[in-house]
């Protein structure tokens, strides 16, 4: 059965990290109610399974180096299912607003009459500290939480680092495990202790999830060996206070 939307609103819904008990009951009932999902490469086969039968199901993003939609295309297609009379729910890993294009989407959705609402999640780096017991602040040590991401132009990382000079600084990068010796030895040069302390999660919230500790030098010394999830990067006092929690891989430097 096809859900219709007579309003013609969009709802840009955060998935959290994957597993589905660490959506919102919003968003589990937004997908429950959708009658198109165009959905993430980031999204649990799980939290998609949770949408109607008869919904119509559009994977946007692909992994694996396989191409993804572009962002304008996926706007058209938005906009085209919803002037079907379509509820159409945009489904996003982690928190829409945090690296989710959330802001273009709704300004484009909204110069073509569209209303939206956007429905939070867990984003990566909060999902990373509750799994692996450590805060993203710390009285006395860690008094600000800098969400940043990373890439590389022209063999220099891009982006200004200075924010994450400040030692009462944690800072969590996203999509930056790339580029990390770069942006590493960038935050050292804006004055960040070499020893400070780095936590990388990979597939944080899932079962499977892996913890490697490093020191910010070690960081900046040669890239990560990873697995192929999705990885974040903290950096900062906190991450000192990371464990090894049920059994997840805990290792030094690099994930094995
Ligand atoms: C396009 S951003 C989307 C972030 C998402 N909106 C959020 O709030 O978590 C994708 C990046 O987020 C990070 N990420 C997302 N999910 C993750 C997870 N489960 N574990 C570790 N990092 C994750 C990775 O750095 C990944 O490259």
């Amino acid at each position: 059965m096809l859900v219709k939307n007579k309003l013609g609103k969009v709802l840009l819904v955060g998935a959290g990290p994957g597993p589905v008990d660490l959506m919102t009951v919003r968003a589990v009932r937004a997908v429950e109610s959708a009658g198109a999902l165009l959905y993430d490469a980031l999204c649990s086969e799980e939290a998609v399974a949770l949408a109607p039968p008869g919904c119509v199901r559009i994977q946007t993003g692909k992994r694996g180096g396989k191409p993804s939609m572009k962002q304008d295309e996926i706007n058209r297609l938005m906009l085209r299912l919803a002037r079907r009379g379509l509820q159409v729910v945009r489904l996003k890993g982690g928190d829409p607003s945090i690296f989710g294009r959330v802001g273009e989407e709704m300004a484009f959705l909204n110069r073509f009459g569209l209303e939206t609402e956007v429905v939070p999640g867990v984003t990566a780096a909060c999902a990373a500290a509750a799994q692996f017991g450590f805060p993203l602040t710390h009285r006395g040590e860690a008094r600000r939480v800098v969400f940043t991401t990373a890439r590389v132009e022209d063999g220099a990382v891009a982006g200004d680092w200075r924010m994450g000079g400040d030692p009462e600084a944690t800072v969590a990068v996203y999509m930056g495990a790339e580029a990390a010796p770069a942006w590493a030895r960038a935050l050292m040069a804006e004055g960040r202790a070499a020893g400070t302390p780095v936590a990388a999660v990979e597939n944080a919230g899932a079962p499977h999830a892996r913890l490697a500790e490093m020191t910010l030098a070690e960081l900046g010394a040669a890239p990560l060996r990873r697995g192929g999830g999705p990885l974040l990067i903290v950096v900062g006092e906190v991450a000192a206070l990371a464990a090894n929690r049920s059994g997840h891989h805990a290792d030094q430097r690099a994930f094995a």
